[in-house]
């Protein structure tokens, strides 16, 4: 059995161990050391275990314009999203192209790796932003995080030193080169990945299993890292997918793994992003439903299909399969979409995101069909823990 290639062909392995490592870590002692925040930590880390393949570093400036301009790297490949190291003009004064820095963790110091600079650039992160988040407006949130850094940027290869150690939920934490080996044991030649930063509703329920009816199985890879303070926070979420998959979901036809990425924001070149590097961990499908990793009004409900259908199928290499809007019908009984039910819009259940929190707040459980009951108790009692209230 064959499985899915990597993008790029090779899956890029930079975490160092043994010896390697030792040595390592003694030299990056007498190097001059980045500071990194827990987004850039996660970057690193998904670099280092291949789930970002076939970068083996952060971006130098020719990858960066061309993923910025062209959403594909030099090399020709599709890249949509630019993964980069941003430093400071102080910070960059200490460094020079061609030798090595240490990649230290702000806020707890722990050493994470080394990068071998190949290049220090400065960027127009106004031009990032209007071609990435196809936006300036500040109020995006891909945006604020954008223009909060430096607007000095260091490439090259990097290698991983020490992993980040997550508080809760390991046993979810996966390598893409663990995820193709588990996929091969279980036998699986189709997987269809998911990506979700949200608690999972009927509505992603019923495109996840439509999905199934034609797949082997399913990859619920929920999106863990960074997301915004109104966003369920992740321990939450894991709480509910456990009950969910519990109580809805074969045991034999689903995996749960985390994907530890920060969340862009940025709709549809990050719907591209996603299917790469679910590619990576072994997904010969992706799941595209509405409006996928947008925010706000800023992109329209099928964008993030149409920027997926631009691209030749070759180039992506991972099948995406698109859904639309699905909501539970009345009248038809079910769950549906435009594509399946004939009754009007009265009919079908629609709950605001405001509505829904006002009844989580109140410790009421949303009808059945728009939540099922034991993640809705789950969502309830996060609420209740949290002093904010947060988008469900
Ligand atoms: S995302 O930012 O991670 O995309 P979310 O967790 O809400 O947000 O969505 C996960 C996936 O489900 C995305 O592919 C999204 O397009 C899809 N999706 C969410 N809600 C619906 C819906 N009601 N109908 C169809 N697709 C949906």
């Amino acid at each position: 059995m064959s499985a899915i290639q990597p993008h790029g062909g090779t899956l890029i392995n930079r975490v160092e161990e043994a010896e390697e490592r030792h040595e390592l870590l003694a030299k990056a002692a007498g190097l001059p050391s980045i500071p990194i925040n827990n987004w850039t930590v996660s970057d690193l880390d998904l670099i280092g275990v291949g789930a970002f393949s076939p970068l083996t570093g952060f971006m130098n400036e020719d990858d960066y314009l061309s993923v910025v301009d062209t959403m594909r790297l030099k090399s020709g490949l599709v890249w949509s999203i630019p993964i980069t190291l941003a430093v400071t003009a102080d910070q960059a004064a200490d460094l020079s192209v061609g030798k090595q820095a240490a990649l230290v963790g702000e806020t707890d110091g722990v050493l994470y790796g080394i990068i071998d600079i190949e290049s220090i650039y400065t960027v127009d992160k106004r031009r990032e932003a209007v071609q990435v988040f196809k936006t300036d407006d500040t109020e995006h949130p891909g945006v604020v995080k954008l223009f909060d850094r430096p607007d000095t940027y260091v490439g090259g290869p990097i290698r991983v030193l020490n992993r980040p150690k997550p508080e809760k939920f390991g046993e979810f934490y996966f390598e893409p080169s663990e995820t193709r080996r588990l996929f091969a044991e279980k036998g699986w030649r189709t997987i269809v990945g998911f990506q979700t930063r949200n608690p999972v509703h009927r509505a992603h329920e019923y495109i996840q299993k439509s999905a199934m009816e034609i797949v082997d199985a399913l990859f619920l890879n929920p999106l863990v890292g960074e997301t915004k303070s109104d966003d369920v926070p992740a321990n939450v979420r894991m709480k509910s997918y456990l009950a969910l998959l519990e109580n809805y979901y074969p045991k034999d036809r689903v995996f749960l793994g985390v994907f530890p990425a920060a969340m862009r924001y940025a709709g549809p070149r990050e719907a591209i992003f996603h299917a790469m590097v679910r590619k990576n961990y072994g997904c010969t499908h992706f799941i595209v439903g509405r409006d996928h990793a947008g925010v706000g009004d800023y992109y329209g409900t099928y964008e993030a299909q149409d920027l997926l259908r631009s691209f030749p199928p070759e180039d992506l290499g991972i099948t995406p399969l698109f859904f639309e809007h699905s909501f539970f019908c009345t009248k038809c009984g079910n769950m549906a979409s435009s594509k399946t039910c004939p009754h009007d819009k009265e009919d079908h259940l629609t709950l605001s995101g405001t509505k829904v929190r006002a009844l989580l707040r109140d410790g009421i459980c949303p009808p059945p069909e728009f939540s099922r009951p034991e993640v809705a108790k789950i969502l309830i009692e996060g609420m209740a823990e949290a002093s904010k209230s947060y988008a469900i």
